[in-house]
């Protein structure tokens, strides 16, 4: 022990030593393992929403927020009109319809400056700033243009652990690695509480959150976790979030 302490003292064994108590800590190699399961789940976001496109008829009008390489999801997705929205934070490239925020986006698009004010949407995808207020707002917007037989499809609504939930998309140093979910969960558990939609998480490609005001995929609940704890959530998240399978999904909405 005192020679540990003795070489904690000198730099290049500090770094050594405190890299092996982290990378061996029990928590951590959790983390690794629930890393390695949800990336292993399947099907993806796509596939789930060319699903919910796919029983719309052969005119379907898609709307992405949020795209950053379209060779990810948006290039996949099988509508007949599709319309992208992104400002460009994370992809140099951003090739896509409209380069601002999803606010300005429904400013403009409120204000008749762009598409027209009558576009209704069968699928609206909300993949853009993962923070709860925005996504809450990109909700309230979205639920405005979506037709009432649509949906709403929202990507990281169920992150495995606090890492993967926290506000700072940048910082890499948690056992989450590069993973990021950042606070949707709030949002959608927000709007699981509203008895004007209903809702459920499809359990997997780290959540997939699904909203309708007609269709019915899942009853509201009454409120819970007033302070929406992460610890909470996490004890709670089959019943809060709904969460349910793909297959399960197809026999609601099929
Ligand atoms: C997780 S990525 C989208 C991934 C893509 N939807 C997919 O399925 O592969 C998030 C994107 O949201 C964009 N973004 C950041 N802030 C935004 C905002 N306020 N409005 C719209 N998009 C935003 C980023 O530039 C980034 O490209």
């Amino acid at each position: 022990m005192k020679i540990k302490q003795l070489l904690l003292a000198v730099a290049p064994f500090k770094y050594v030593i405190k890299g092996f108590d982290y990378l061996k800590d029990p928590y951590y190699v959790d983390v690794q393992k629930l890393n390695r399961k949800e990336t292993s789940k399947s099907p993806v976001r796509t596939e789930i929403i060319n699903y919910l496109l796919s029983g719309k008829g052969d005119k379907t009008c898609y709307l992405e927020i949020g795209v950053r390489n379209p060779e990810k999801n948006f290039n996949h997705i099988k509508a007949s009109e599709k319309y992208s929205v992104d400002p460009g934070v994370e992809f140099k490239e951003n090739p896509v319809d409209f380069k601002m925020t999803s606010d300005a986006f429904f400013e403009k698009l409120s204000a008749n400056e762009i598409l027209n004010n009558n576009i209704k949407f069968d699928v609206i995808f909300i993949d853009g700033l993962h923070l709860a207020d925005q996504v809450d707002r990109d909700i309230i917007n979205a639920l405005q243009y979506i037709k009432d037989d649509g949906f709403i499809v929202l990507h990281d609504c169920n992150p495995p652990t606090e890492f993967h939930a926290r506000e700072r998309y940048g910082y890499y140093f948690t056992p989450a690695n590069g993973f990021w979910n950042g606070t949707t969960w709030k949002a959608f558990l927000k709007w699981r509480f509203n008895p004007t939609v209903y809702s459920c998480c499809v359990d997997t490609d780290w959540g997939v959150g699904i909203l309708s005001k007609t269709v019915n995929i899942g009853e509201s609940i009454t409120p819970v976790n007033p302070f929406f704890e992460f610890t909470e959530f996490d004890q709670n998240r089959k019943a809060y979030m709904n969460l349910i399978s793909f297959d399960k999904l197809k026999e609601i909405v099929g």
